[in-house]
């Protein structure tokens, strides 16, 4: 972008104060309020009701389980429930680990401590703020039973890499470590010609407000093509009940409670499955279009998909320079938001020295390159939604604030 495209997008200025992480993701229309109409008319009949796996349960978990391409789906009531039921279904034990990012969201520490478990935290490589495959290596013991990536921000883990060193480095009881990706944030990107959620073990989505796309603000899915699995989850979900199961004839599939999404969430999910294709292309084409505007503005990192990789672009990740860690980035954000009323997000500061009870619950964990990619992160707004106009309005102010701030 130069300077005469800069003053004119700064000139027109921006239509909405955009927050850095949109409440609402996804994009609402009527079909999504016929679809609640239709099926709240539907269940005033006192034989039909709400409940509860019913066939809007079944036919949404088909959709998206097609979608993603795996064999199953089970749905849930969001990815915070959905990874502890994850690390339930490791059986852990005191001691066991679990192998995560401190570059992450909070859910997937809290739910291995959940289940007593510990998490060990492995550093990420700043380029793709994804687990770093060595140092998850470096981190394997006889104890970790599970390597967790998150797949951060829109771009996948590396899941080949993962799993290859999970093969290598079996427990001593259960065998290859397995894989099981937090998706939260990722539905869409695509991974060697898979979409996420087909690589690993399992992988968990969130369809909470902000997410992707959203079954009236919270919910998510599991995607597994392990029958077992998918099973013993489907029990988890509803009481341990075979009769909810893909297997019938159990007599009995295990502990459960009750993790379900509403018929109307899946009602409504299934308008938003239609839309899937066009929120991501629409996400992907601003960022691409916002890191060629941003191209050559000093110092900066911008988003990066590898060869082989495409991004959701959930958050849209810039790094700031190593010497501007911490306080400049801070006043890089201060700039944006009251000069240009472009406020942006710290998506995520480590999680291992940040969150009190993980600090306190998984002590001593040093990750120099997690401390110094979390003085450096920033997101500004992105949205599928989001008018071109804005998108070089935010382009052309992140560059003036940079260059106000070296100047
Ligand atoms: C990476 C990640 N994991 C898990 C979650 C939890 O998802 P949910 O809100 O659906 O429980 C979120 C955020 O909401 C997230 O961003």
């Amino acid at each position: 972008m130069n300077e005469k495209q800069r003053k004119d997008a700064l000139k027109r200025g921006i239509s909405l104060e955009w927050p850095p992480e949109p409440i609402l993701g996804s994009y609402y229309g009527e079909e999504e309020v016929e679809a609640i109409v239709k099926t709240v008319r539907a269940s005033m009949d006192p034989r039909v009701g709400f409940g509860f796996i019913c066939e809007e349960i079944w036919e949404f978990e088909r959709a998206f389980a097609q979608w993603v391409g795996t064999e199953f789906c089970v749905s849930i009531n969001g990815a915070g429930g959905g990874l502890d039921m994850a690390m339930m279904c490791l059986d852990l034990e005191p001691g066991d680990e679990v192998i995560v990012p401190s570059i992450n969201f909070r859910a997937s520490p809290l739910a291995v401590l959940g289940q007593r478990a510990t998490p060990i935290f492995a550093e990420i490589d700043p380029k793709t703020l994804n687990l770093d495959p060595n140092d998850v290596e470096r981190k394997v013991t006889p104890r970790t039973r599970a390597i967790v990536p998150t797949h951060m921000n829109g771009l996948s883990a590396d899941m080949d890499a993962l799993e290859e060193i999970g093969r290598r480095h079996p427990h001593p009881k259960y065998g290859p470590i397995p894989v099981i990706g937090d998706a939260a944030r990722t539905l869409g990107a695509t991974y060697k010609g898979t979409k996420v959620g087909k690589k690993g073990w399992m992988n968990i989505f969130s369809f909470h407000t902000q997410k992707m796309i959203t079954t009236l603000g919270e919910g998510g899915a599991i995607t597994t093509d392990d029958r077992d699995l998918a099973t013993r989850l489907q029990g988890i979900r509803q009481f341990g009940n075979p009769a909810h199961s893909y297997d019938p004839k159990l007599r009995g599939i295990g502990w459960g409670s009750n993790y379900k999404m509403t018929k109307i969430q899946a009602a409504v999910g299934l308008v938003q499955i239609k839309r899937l294709d066009d929120l991501v292309a629409r996400r992907q084409r601003l960022a691409r279009a916002r890191t060629a505007m941003l191209e050559g503005c000093p110092g900066l990192q911008l988003p990066y998909e590898p060869e082989g990789y495409e991004s959701s672009f959930y958050l849209y990740t810039i790094l700031v320079p190593k010497e501007w860690a911490g306080e400049k980035r801070d006043q890089l954000m201060t700039i944006l938001k009251e000069q240009y009323k472009v406020e942006c997000v710290v998506a995520n500061p480590p999680v291992h020295n940040t969150v009190p009870y993980i600090a306190e619950h998984a002590p001593g964990q040093n990750l120099p390159i997690s401390d110094e990619v979390g003085a450096r992160i920033f997101c500004p707004p992105i949205h599928p939604y989001m008018p071109d106009e804005d998108n070089e309005y935010i382009a052309a102010a992140i560059w003036e604030a940079v260059l106000k701030l070296r100047d």
